[in-house]
């Protein structure tokens, strides 16, 4: 794909945002887990956030520490009008995440069908490089992909499916796989996308503390 970012803001801009194929009215696992496992004054980031309830939830729930990272211009812009009320509460970044070059680092970093359009060896990572320097010691990571019977592609992009194996091969030795669940997503279309959530942590190392000095 020459230019992902035209990809996406164009997709953004043309499409009714109910009718995407990874539209939910409620962020299912991805809240509860949040809820389970993180404070209030969590510091959150949710990566290649498109137009995604999640945000609204969290804040509904009382978090006030969030980040939204899109590539897309659009996106950013229509969660900015519908957060209109919180803007202190979420910090925007209009940013590829591969090229992500900020100070900040998260008590949980959520992402939902970003992660699985990284086709590219190198592309991971760096995803994963950029994931390791902006969590925080004893982190979480929740990810969501498409699992090995769900779809192979999306939004005319290939996708890499993931199950626990490969998920755990990939990231390495130092994430903790905390536990994982699958969700038969209901398409707007009426059909449905097998997903695969998993939740990692940061591995604590005797003697050290925290991993990632
Ligand atoms: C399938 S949608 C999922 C959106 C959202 N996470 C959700 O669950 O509703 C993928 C989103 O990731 C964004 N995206 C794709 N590649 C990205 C990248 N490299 N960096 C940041 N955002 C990206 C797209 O613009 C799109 O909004």
């Amino acid at each position: 794909m020459a230019d992902i970012r035209a990809h996406w803001n164009a997709l953004h801009q043309n499409k009714n945002h109910n009718e995407v194929s990874w539209h939910q009215v409620r962020s299912t696992i991805s809240l509860d887990w949040i809820l389970d496992v993180v404070d209030k004054d969590a510091t959150i980031i949710d990566v290649g956030c498109g137009v995604s309830v999640l945000a609204d939830n969290l804040l509904a729930q009382g978090y006030q520490h969030l980040s939204l990272l899109e590539i897309s211009l659009s996106a950013i812009e229509v969660m900015k009008i519908r957060l209109a009320d919180c803007l202190e509460q979420v910090h925007f970044y209009n940013d590829n995440i591969l090229d992500l070059q900020i100070q900040s680092r998260f008590d949980l970093w959520h992402d939902r069908a970003v992660f699985h359009f990284l086709t590219d060896e190198k592309d991971q990572k760096t995803y994963i490089e950029k994931l390791k320097q902006h969590l925080k010691s004893d982190g979480y990571f929740l990810l969501s992909t498409f699992s090995p019977t769900g779809p192979k592609q999306c939004s005319d992009l290939n996708i890499v499916q993931y199950d626990t194996d490969k998920i755990t091969r990939l990231l390495g030795a130092d994430f903790e796989l905390i536990k994982t669940t699958h969700e038969t997503h209901p398409h707007p279309n009426g059909t449905t996308q097998d997903f695969n959530y998993f939740l990692f942590r940061t591995k604590k190392y005797p003697n050290k503390g925290v991993f990632f000095l």
